[in-house]
């Protein structure tokens, strides 16, 4: 499903040239689980932003479901994005203005999804991470770990090809990062495919499988 051919980022600063990635090949099959593991400045971000689709490669090749992505334009590649991945991040980025269940709703406006499938679709997504009843609370009535959890129903409500999480419980505490873990098992089980971006190995661990990468380089990809 997504498979990266030699691909390059190269970041240009006052005539030091900085290869983010440096010749990345891998590939991840529909229904895997995932993780992309290294150290800080590795390039670990650097390759989800183009997974995500929200940045390109300079050199070689990225297809997703059997797309050259370099060949879209960016109207098209924002399209991709919204239907195809749903992203997770560290921070959350829930609006603090609307309720749990205005965030979920929210993506599935801009997709065009019609108001009553639009509600069946939240309350299904708040029952998959176990918020029922949660979803008129605002994100600053939430603990963070239920404010991951929104986040992932968010995602979860735009049936989305491919979850991609970035350092999802770098700001947990271990217990409710456990349990947000436990949430992408749940969901991998279900048939999704996750790809999970930490610098934590006993989370990268968890994954069934763990794409190393050093200096922009996929170093070994461990079953
Ligand atoms: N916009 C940019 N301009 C210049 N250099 C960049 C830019 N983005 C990233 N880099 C450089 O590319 C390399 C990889 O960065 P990246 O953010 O992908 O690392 P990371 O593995 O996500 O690190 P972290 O764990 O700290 O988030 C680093 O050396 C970084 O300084
Ligand atoms: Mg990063």
């Amino acid at each position: 499903m997504i498979t990266f051919h030699d691909v390059s980022k190269i970041y240009r600063i006052g005539g030091v040239e900085v290869r983010a990635l440096d010749r990345a090949s891998m590939q991840i099959e529909e229904g895997e689980f995932v993780s992309i593991v290294g150290p800080s400045g590795s390039g670990k971000s650097t390759m989800m932003n183009i997974i995500g689709c929200l940045d390109m490669a300079d050199e070689g090749t990225y297809t997703l479901d059997g797309q050259a992505i370099e060949a879209y334009s960016e109207s098209e590649l924002a399209r991709i994005r919204n239907k195809k991945i749903g992203f997770i991040f560290q921070s959350f980025n829930l609006i603090g203005t609307m309720t749990a269940a205005e965030n979920i709703e929210l993506p599935l406006i801009y997709q065009g999804v019609p108001k009553n499938e639009r509600k069946e679709r939240v309350t299904e997504a708040l029952s998959k991470v176990r918020l029922e009843g949660r979803g008129a609370h605002r994100p600053n009535e939430l603990s963070g770990g239920q404010q991951q959890r929104v986040a992932i129903a968010r995602a979860i409500a735009t049936c989305p090809s491919l979850f991609l999480a970035d350092e999802p419980t770098g700001n947990l505490d271990s217990k409710t990062g456990d349990e947000i873990m436990n949430l992408f098992h749940e969901l991998h089980g279900q048939g999704n495919t996750i790809v999970l971006i930490t610098h934590d190995d006993s989370v990268a661990r968890q994954a069934k499988r763990s794409i190393h990468i050093l200096d922009g380089q996929v170093k070994e990809v461990e079953a």
